[in-house]
């Protein structure tokens, strides 16, 4: 491993999340399509129990880093569905880290799932669900994937309280973007939850640290050359934790 490499592998090192530690951090930059997804997917894990075998669809899975951590770190069989990215693009990678036989690359529409009712024993989700989870109706739709008692975790950016004005606070107007209509508080998500039905929430907090995290990250992606991660180190130091967080999520399926 060259000097530069390993500064790298220290840096993003962070102590909450020791599994995502050994990951080779530069192809993670290189495939980034937002915060790091594997910090994301760890602290969805530490609040979210899985055992090996189980079937985990991780819903909008981007790049695949996700689906490839759940199977090597869990031992489960995951699929791997997303809308944007082809599945031929995330088969070359999960073939590469040599778990073909436990990670399944799909494309998929959210609304739109082919799976049998009941076939999941987990729905997991980072950084996607808010682009289609918001509906009323979506997790009676979702959860119908999932067998008794098995669970839906997402961790979405989000807010620290919901906005009280129909404009973002005064800081972040320069930086705000559509998208983030879609960003809501943990109590949000409980209470959205709660009155969907069909489930018990057991978790609905805020990721500890999680800014913070999403800082250090912006700053590596800026700085190995991610010109697209501009935006987010902006938003994040106009911000520093005030109004955005990460929204975490856990519920399980009567
Ligand atoms: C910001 S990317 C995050 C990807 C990945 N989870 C990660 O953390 O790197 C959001 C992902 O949500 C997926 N997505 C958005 N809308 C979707 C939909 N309606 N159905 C399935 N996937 C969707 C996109 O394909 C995209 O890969």
């Amino acid at each position: 491993m060259s000097e530069q490499t390993s500064d790298l592998q220290r840096r993003l090192a962070r102590p909450a999340y020791p599994r995502s530690a050994a990951y080779d951090q530069r192809r993670l930059i290189e495939t980034v399509m937002g915060p790091h997804p594997l910090w994301l997917m760890e602290a969805l894990t530490q609040v979210l129990p899985l055992q090996p075998g189980m079937r985990v669809l991780d819903l909008g899975c981007g790049r695949a880093a996700t689906s490839v951590f759940l199977a090597k770190e869990f031992g489960v069989r995951v699929t791997a569905a997303d809308l944007w990215i082809k599945p031929a693009e995330n088969w070359a990678r999960i073939r590469q880290a040599g778990l073909a036989d436990a990670v399944t690359p799909l494309h998929a529409e959210a609304h739109a799932l082919p799976f049998a009712d009941g076939y999941f024993d987990a729905i997991v989700s980072v950084d996607a669900y808010h682009y289609f989870g918001t509906d009323d109706l979506y997790l009676a739709y979702v959860t119908r994937f999932l067998r008794p008692g098995g669970r839906l975790g997402i961790v979405v950016p989000g807010l620290v309280a919901e906005l009280e004005a129909s404009a973002p606070p005064e800081h972040l107007r320069g930086h705000w973007a559509r998208d983030f209509n879609t960003f809501h508080s943990p109590a949000w998500w409980r209470r959205h939850w709660e009155r969907g039905g069909g489930v018990d929430v057991e978790v609905a907090d805020a990721v500890p640290g999680a800014w913070e995290d999403w800082l250090l990250w912006s700053e590596v992606c800026v700085a190995e050359g991610v010109a697209a991660a501009q935006g987010d180190l902006d938003l994040i130091q106009a911000d520093r934790g005030r109004t955005l967080c990460f929204a975490r999520a856990v519920a399980r399926a009567n």
